[in-house]
């Protein structure tokens, strides 16, 4: 195929993607399709970031320890812990089931987890100074390694009895989430994803973070595409079955700007000081809409 430079197999041979069937009754319609798609000018995904059945379900057995991991956390978060007891939980969790913290040594990154309480945005570091307090939500992103798969997901956590705004930020966040993954199918572009969750968050009055976004996921942490939330219906790339990306969204009470400054090189925190939420789903596309791998 011309699209990205692959090899294309013989209709009658075995298919790229290790399925064991014949290309033509494989993969072959849908290469043509993403063919023609280039043809007339869109950006389409190269073939080698098309996950394969077993790729699949290798990401599934990474995902069952990410998502466990955050069911633990969320039976034991509660007023009075510290953010580095919540890295302790999921370094213990996670390296007894087999599983690497991805986040641990990534870049330089310090520790397993992000935890990113009340005006940080994302990259909140654990630290035993960080004492969860009632009225606090704390975001936190956990992405795991299994036999070299990866799965990223986050979520928020009320401490006690939190402000009926912080509420609403924390629900309206997790509402844009939804109303993205119920936009993702195949063929459309995933700027209609962007907006779908956009929409959500303005509409509520808060806003979207523009330098932060998703990612594509499987064999490394982070693969194309990027997955801004911040574009617009029709633009971007366009979506198809085997895509495997996350949808992150951070959206603030307040306005979007945010600032990168922090000397610890990672925290991100938002300019006028209001609240940030921010939840995420790992997802893969299927023929007729997606399915959420994590959450
Ligand atoms: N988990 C983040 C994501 O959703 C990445 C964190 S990288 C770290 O993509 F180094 F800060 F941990
Ligand atoms: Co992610």
């Amino acid at each position: 195929m011309s699209y990205d430079g692959l090899e294309t197999p013989g209709r009658n041979d075995p298919c790229w993607c290790g399925s064991g069937k014949k290309y033509k009754k494989c993969h072959y319609a849908n290469d043509v399709k993403l063919e023609k798609l280039y043809n007339e000018g869109e950006e389409v995904p190269r073939r080698d970031l098309l996950k394969t059945a077993a790729d699949i379900e290798a990401i599934k057995v990474s995902a069952e320890v990410n998502i466990g991991v955050l069911d633990y956390v969320a039976d034991h978060i509660h007023e009075g812990v510290t953010t580095e007891e919540v890295d302790k939980w999921i370094y213990d969790y996670t390296v007894e089931h087999d599983a690497i913290p991805a986040d641990l040594n990534y870049e330089g990154y310090p520790n397993s987890v992000c935890t990113s309480v009340n005006d940080e945005v994302c990259h909140g570091i654990p630290s035993a100074d960080v004492v969860l307090k009632a009225g606090d939500i704390v975001n936190v992103d956990c992405s795991t390694i299994k036999n070299g798969y990866f799965s990223d997901s986050s979520r928020m956590f009320c401490i006690g009895e939190v402000s009926p705004e912080a509420k609403r930020l924390v629900e309206t966040t997790h509402e844009a989430v939804k109303a993205g993954i119920a936009a993702v199918k195949p063929w459309i572009h995933l700027g209609d994803v962007s907006a779908a969750v956009n929409k959500v968050a303005t509409d509520a009055g808060f806003s979207v973070v523009a330098e932060y976004g998703g990612h594509g996921i499987g064999k490394e942490f982070h693969e194309d595409p990027f997955v801004s939330f911040v574009e617009e219906a029709g633009t971007g790339p366009i979506l198809a079955p085997g895509m495997c990306f996350t949808i992150e969204p951070m959206v603030n009470a307040g306005k979007p700007d945010i600032d990168m400054s922090d000397p610890n090189g990672w925290t991100v925190r938002t300019v006028d000081g209001s609240l940030s939420a921010q939840w995420e789903v790992q997802l893969v596309v299927t023929e007729d809409g997606c399915e959420v791998l994590s959450w």
